[in-house]
């Protein structure tokens, strides 16, 4: 009962809110202050500078740079807002992005958060998406029992595209960054994560098998087939050179 007075509460505060925030005139869903404050984060750096400006690495569709620096677009609000705090915490190591979260307040975070978790994820590798060995996709989708190896799409969804706060999506994350991140979970570099499970899970992973099951999880095999971009994050049909086309 409780629960449902909660809830209407909440509702009755979430459009008093709106109402008010956008002059209860329009119709057409306004981006409230907090989404606006969170773009202008991410566009001009907020109190981390100008020169911090979350597009200049990230890139202006929150896309990533196709190499290092990860995608932003589309992950969990909860998730990103959590990572800030590892990289201040020191528990994520990357001396830029360290002094970046160090600078941005609470609500700063979760406004830049919630903006990028909004963004539709643009499928950046489909075009030259990696591919799955065998032995690696036997280890992402269905884990080792032999050494109490759980399958990555246990925790990160059935497609690998996300799974909530605790399970950010490894698809369409590039390999090189993926196999970075389980590098430094590895070595210690990267900790805090809950119950310590990505600590575990790299360990039990052969150095060997590292490579392979990060261009595995980097894009699920049936990717394209599964998940049609929408129109508007369509890559520009270019002809190729090679081709003659
Ligand atoms: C100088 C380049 C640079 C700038 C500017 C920058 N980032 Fe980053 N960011 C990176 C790199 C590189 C990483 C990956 C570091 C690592 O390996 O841990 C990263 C990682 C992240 C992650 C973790 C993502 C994940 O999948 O775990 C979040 C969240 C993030 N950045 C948010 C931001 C926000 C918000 C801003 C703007 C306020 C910002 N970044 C500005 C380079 C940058
Ligand atoms: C028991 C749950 C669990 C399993 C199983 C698991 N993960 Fe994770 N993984 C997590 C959590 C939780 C995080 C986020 C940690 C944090 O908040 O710092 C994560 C994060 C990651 C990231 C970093 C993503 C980013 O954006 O920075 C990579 C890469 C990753 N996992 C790879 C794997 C691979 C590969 C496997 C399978 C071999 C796997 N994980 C299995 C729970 C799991």
């Amino acid at each position: 009962m409780g629960r449902v007075k909660n809830t209407t509460f909440a509702m009755a505060a979430a459009m008093l809110f709106t109402g008010l925030s956008t002059g209860c005139t329009d119709t057409a869903p306004a981006a409230g202050p907090f989404e606006q404050s969170g773009e202008l984060i991410a566009l001009s750096g907020g109190d981390a500078g100008a020169a911090n400006a979350c597009i200049v690495c990230h890139g202006i569709e929150g896309e990533g740079d196709g190499k290092l620096t990860p995608r932003l677009a589309g992950l969990d609000p909860g998730y990103s807002v959590r990572q800030l705090e590892l990289y201040e915490a020191g528990q994520r190591r990357h001396a830029e992005m360290e002094a970046i979260a160090a600078r941005l307040s609470w609500d700063a975070r979760n406004a830049v958060a919630s903006y990028y978790a909004d963004m539709e994820a643009p499928l950046g590798q489909a075009a030259n998406a990696p591919t799955c060995t065998t032995a690696a996709r036997q280890l992402v989708f269905s884990g080792d029992p032999t050494r109490s190896l759980p399958a990555c799409t246990a925790c990160h969804g059935r497609d690998l595209a996300g799974a909530g706060a605790g399970g950010p999506p490894l698809a369409w994350q590039t390999t090189a960054y993926n196999e970075s991140q389980l590098r430094a979970w590895r070595s210690g570099k990267r900790y805090g994560d809950p119950q310590g499970a990505m600590g575990e899970v790299s360990r039990l992973l052969h150095e060997r098998e590292l490579q392979a099951v990060a261009a595995c999880v980097s894009t699920p095999p049936d990717a394209r087939d599964r998940r049609e971009p929408r129109a508007a994050f369509l890559p520009e049909r270019r002809p190729d050179p090679r081709s003659g086309a």
